[in-house]
Order: C-alpha cells, then structure tokens, then sequence
C-alpha cells in the first residue's frame, strides 16, 4: 500500500496510526531537526516510519511486536522505495531496546508510539539511547483524555493511566531533558536531551 492507502486503509479499519495533526506535527519536527538515526517503537503498518523517512534522510529502526504487522510494514516501506533505510524488527520492544543499549547504539530521535502501559518502564533505557541533543517524541500521553486530572478511574485501563501520569510526571520533573506537553489529539510529549 502506498501512504495515502495505508492511511485511508487504517482509518477505515480501526488501525491504530497517528492522528492527522499529529502527522503533521511529526512530519514538521523530523524536517526541522534532519536527525540521522531514528528509532520508533510500534511499527504498526509502517505509516509513521514513512512520514520520518519522506521527511529526512535517516536511516530508522523501528520495533513491532506483531508478526504479521512487521510483515506488511516491510513490504510498505519496499513499495515506498524506502527500504534501504529501514530495518523493521518483529519483536518485544522491551527486550530490543535493552539489546540495542548493549550493543551501545545511540539515535538522534525516538519516537514513542508502542505499548502505553510501558513507556515508564521504556524511558530511563531511551534515555541512554538518545545522543546529547536527541529527542523523544511520545504519542497518546493523554490516553483518550483520561490521564489528564488525578482520579483514580475504576475501568480496566486504570493501569495504563496510572503509568503515563507517572510517566509525564518522570519526564517532566527529569533535569537532563527540557519537555513540552502538547494538548494536540491524544497528547505528544517532546523532550529534548540537554
Ligand atoms: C499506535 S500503534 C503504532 C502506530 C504507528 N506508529 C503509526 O502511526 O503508523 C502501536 C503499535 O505497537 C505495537 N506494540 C504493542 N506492544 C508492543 C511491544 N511490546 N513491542 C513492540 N510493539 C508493540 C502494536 O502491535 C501496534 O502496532
């Protein structure tokens, strides 16, 4: 599928790709900053990895747990032309980032889109992985608004917001980062690595 179909597919079946303000907004900042190396965690169907790739000339490694998604990811990326500069790893983003921190690789931008109940437990490993300067952008802070205020919600995502309001506040509070909240669709928290 092409970017457009792979969109329009997504949209039509509940395919959880970024938001469209929030593809813009991606799209900008991967313009603005050029980084070289990008990793992103939650592949998904390869859309947001094409956004990165369209709009730099990065090399990205981007990380998904379901096989089948990996799968259509790669041939998305061989449609766009852009898989020389893309490695899609099927996998548990928890264990590759701890392999790629052993192998001591560094990025120049992260983004954030995979599991919600564990970008806590993700963010002090991204954090050795970001070179000075780096970047990371996480996707969905605000989890369908319901991590924003303090109650204590009864439904079965109680978890997952317990952890992204320990989340934001880890990385709001951490000193060596200067982060942004942004109020934009489900929230987008950029820090940048002093
Ligand atoms: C919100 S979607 C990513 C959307 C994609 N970034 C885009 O905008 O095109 C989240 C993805 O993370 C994947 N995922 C969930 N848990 C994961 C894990 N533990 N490791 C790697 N990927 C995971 C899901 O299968 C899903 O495809």
């Amino acid at each position: 599928m092409n970017k457009q179909e792979l969109h329009d597919f997504a949209r039509k079946n509940w395919v959880p790709i970024l938001r469209d303000k929030s593809a813009d907004f991606l799209c900008k900042i991967i313009k603005d900053e050029q980084p070289k190396k990008i990793l992103e965690i939650g592949t998904c169907l390869g859309y947001s990895g094409t956004l990165m790739l369209e709009n730099s000339n990065a090399n990205l490694i981007t990380i998904e747990k379901d096989k089948d998604k990996s799968e259509r990811a790669r041939e998305n990326f061989e449609q766009a032309g852009l898989s020389s500069r893309v490695e899609v790893i099927n996998g548990d983003a928890g264990e590759v980032i701890q392999e790629l921190l052993n192998k001591g690789e560094k990025y120049d931008f992260i983004f954030l889109d995979g599991p919600k109940g564990q970008y806590l437990f993700y963010l002090p490993i991204l954090k050795k992985l970001l070179n000075k300067k780096g970047i990371l952008m996480a996707d969905d802070i605000y989890y369908h608004g319901w991590v924003k205020g303090n109650d204590y919600p009864k439904h079965k995502h109680r978890t997952i917001i317990l952890r992204l309001r320990e989340f934001i506040e880890k990385i709001t509070t951490d000193e060596d980062f200067d982060t942004v909240l942004l109020d934009l669709e489900d929230g987008i928290s950029i820090s940048c690595l002093k």
